[in-house]
């Protein structure tokens, strides 16, 4: 990780982990205490995975050589007629928040950090919208990528399970693409607000899933889809009563 540069304005990205503060790499580490600025994209919906977030730039950062500028998240239209263009007009305006705040905010010469949950190559827009402000064209970037523990290696941890047979493919993909069937026999879902596995054909298949996982309140399932389906549909929606909000992943696996 590079501390100063001079005069151009550079954004780490970091990857944070899933869940455990402990997840953190030293990169990672040595990344947070180099920064000067942090950029928060501040989401409403789950106040717990934010004090995590907050404790780490408290643990980690440089005391007195830091600030954090929060950015308000943008709203989203989560049932759009047309989910690309929404995505794209989203992604866009989210861009113009955070480059207008770089531009605001970040000195030349100095560092400044998004924090990432989990990895950023997965499942997270940052680095697009990251794209979309060198674009747009009026903030001079430099960007570097830390890397995080995924959700997808967390729930492997906790349930201590390889993500395959001997030399087979892993596909991951989301609750929204499930729907049309199961397309590999070692199938990651992340993403999924529909309960996506209960369309799934259970003969022959079994689910490792988790919620909240590396975090307190972790919990886990695993077994025969047709055993657990309920068990899990019954644990997952009090969890989500309880606090309001709720990230799982599961992995399944099968004849394909
Ligand atoms: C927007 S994606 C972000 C993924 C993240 N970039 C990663 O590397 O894991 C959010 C999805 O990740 C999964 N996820 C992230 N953290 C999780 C955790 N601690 N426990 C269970 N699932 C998690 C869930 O499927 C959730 O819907």
């Amino acid at each position: 990780v590079a501390g100063q540069t001079t005069d151009v304005r550079k954004v780490l990205i970091i990857g944070i982990g899933a869940g455990n503060p402990d997840h953190l790499t030293l990169q990672a580490v040595k990344a947070i205490g180099a920064t000067q600025v942090f950029f928060i994209i501040e989401k409403a919906n789950a106040p717990e995975l934010g004090a995590l977030r907050d404790e780490m730039i408290d643990r980690h950062a440089t005391p007195g050589e830091h600030r954090v500028v929060v950015i308000p998240e943008v709203a989203r239209d989560r049932d759009p007629d047309d989910y690309e263009r929404a995505v794209a007009d989203w992604h866009e305006a989210r861009a113009r928040r955070l480059g207008d705040a770089i531009v605001a905010e970040l000195a030349d010469g100095e560092t400044g950090a998004i924090l990432v949950w989990g990895d950023p190559s997965l499942y997270d827009s940052t680095l697009r919208v990251l794209e979309t402000v060198r674009r747009l064209g009026d903030t001079e970037l430099d960007h570097e990528v830390i890397p995080g523990i995924t959700s997808v290696q967390a729930l492997a941890a906790s349930h201590r399970i390889p993500l395959h047979g001997v030399g087979e493919p892993v596909l991951v993909t989301t609750g929204r693409r499930l729907v049309g069937g199961v397309q590999a026999p070692n199938t990651v879902v992340m993403l999924d607000g529909q309960e996506a596995f209960r369309a799934v054909d259970a003969d022959g298949t079994t689910i490792h899933w988790g919620a909240y996982l590396g975090t307190d309140d972790e919990i886990t399932v695993a077994g025969p889809l047709a055993e657990v389906a309920d068990r899990i549909t019954e644990v997952r929606a009090q969890a989500r009563d309880e606090h309001g909000w709720i990230m799982d992943i599961y992995l399944l696996q099968g004849d394909g």
